[in-house]
């Protein structure tokens, strides 16, 4: 079929740039798409006719099983077995039967990971737990380019514990743990930069740790679920990640935090809620920690969240991590050569070890730009100052998706059509 922007020749003007995509790319993602082994899994998700959907990486999209579950769960559960529920349909081993399902997808054996709260939430925690596992140590370091929130917490914890944060950024923490090793009680990182989605070399940083004496911190939100993470075999001592990204738990999905079971004896949560409490129905008026990874638990789930979540799960029915990133490589391949051809500069690193399932992409104009793309039914969004960020989730997103969305930004860019007054005006949520 012939396509007039996969055809065009480059340049009516000779004096502006073109965007446009040779036609082989096209026929090379059918191709792609045709031997994918997990091209199946899409059906597994409920997506809109006419979206390419590059944003799993920020609110993933629906799994087909969630609008059932939910109804079951508000009419059955809710509705007619009332707080019954709580023991007949399992709503209070949900934290952990869910951490445990969550743990399957990053490689930890059961009895490490609680569901629940936000990841800000969980931050706190994990940083208290980490500075009292390390008495003694009262320095905390953390990226400086992480999540804001990430940072936020961290600081504010280390505050009221009597800490320090000192920001260094990823490149120089072997250094920083070498000089001052001594002193610190943890290191704090994300496990892929939410900007640009560089990957962090989480096993050697967590050597690098480990030699120091010092606890690792992994947030694991832009990595869950995109990517093998292995906590267990790489020997991660705390980390946290939320399930509303790439495990499309739905919008305010409950976060999750992993403590490995040599520390689970020693971790002393800053916020003891009565269901981390050894006895809940007791009701003692004392705190005494759950002896297991339950004392990570704080207050009552919001179970149908937690339900959404354990349905959406099932979306990874009989797939493998492995699978998963050999196909997102692929995909991200795929697109940083397309926006390549267009010209575009990305930030994202072209080499695999240190790359996420995100792609960044330079642009002065970023909302303009993305708010055209949205428009015409691609959908990213983007981070300042100049950042296009293309979410690549390889349960549903294939082949032929990267090179349409490429197809269509080039055709946005080469027409100028992204200067059009209304996308001059920016959404609260971008
Ligand atoms: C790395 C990282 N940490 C934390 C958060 C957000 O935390 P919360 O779920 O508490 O809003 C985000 C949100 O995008 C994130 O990318």
């Amino acid at each position: 079929m012939s396509d007039p922007l996969l055809n065009a020749v480059a340049g009516d003007s000779p004096a502006r740039p073109s965007f446009a995509l040779d036609s082989t790319y096209r026929t090379r993602a059918a191709e792609l798409d045709a031997a994918d082994p997990l091209a199946h899994v899409r059906e597994r998700f409920l997506l809109p006719a006419g979206v390419i959907y590059l944003d799993g990486n920020s609110l993933g999209a629906l799994p087909a099983a969630v609008p059932e579950a939910l109804n079951d769960a508000v009419h059955r559960q809710w509705g007619t077995d009332l707080i019954r529920s709580w023991n007949a349909n399992g709503w209070w081993e949900a934290p952990t039967r869910i951490g445990d399902t969550i743990g399957t997808l990053v490689g930890a054996a059961p009895g490490q990971v609680v569901c629940g709260d936000s990841t800000s939430v969980q931050i706190f925690n994990a940083v208290a737990g980490a500075l009292r596992l390390r008495p003694g140590r009262t320095v905390v370091l953390a990226d400086p380019d992480s999540f804001p929130t990430d940072l936020y917490l961290t600081e504010s914890v280390a505050d009221l514990l009597g800490a320090k944060v000192r920001r260094v950024p990823v490149a120089e923490l072997p250094a920083a743990l070498r000089a001052e090793g001594d002193a610190v009680a943890a290191i704090a990182y994300n496990h892929v930069d939410y900007r640009s989605g560089a990957l962090r070399d989480l096993r050697g940083l967590t050597a690098a740790a480990h030699d120091a004496g010092a606890l690792t911190i992994w947030d694991l939100c832009h990595s869950a679920g995109a990517l093998p993470v292995d906590l267990d075999a790489n020997d991660v001592d705390i980390a946290v990640g939320c399930s509303y990204k790439y495990l499309s738990g739905g919008p305010g999905a409950p976060a999750f935090i992993y403590v490995a079971a040599r520390h689970i004896a020693g971790f002393a949560p800053a916020l003891t809620g009565w269901h981390g409490h050894a006895n809940p129905f007791g009701m003692e008026a004392g705190y005494a920690p759950a002896p297991g990874i339950e004392r990570a638990r704080i207050g009552t789930p919001p179970l149908l969240s937690m339900l959404a979540l354990e349905a959406a799960l099932g979306a990874y029915e009989g797939v493998d991590m492995r699978a998963v990133r050999t196909k997102s490589l692929a995909l991200t391949d795929l697109f940083i050569e397309c926006v390549g051809a267009l010209g575009l500069e990305t930030l994202t690193p072209a080499e695999h070890a240190l790359r996420g399932s995100q792609v960044a992409v330079r642009h002065s104009e970023p909302h303009a730009v993305m708010s055209a793309l949205i428009d015409r039914g691609v959908i990213g969004d983007v981070r300042p100052p100049d950042v296009l960020r293309f979410g690549f989730n390889p349960l549903y997103v294939g082949y032929a998706d990267v090179v349409e969305s490429v197809r269509i930004l080039g055709d946005i860019l080469e027409t100028g059509a992204y200067k059009d007054a209304r996308y001059a005006v920016r959404a609260t949520v971008t």
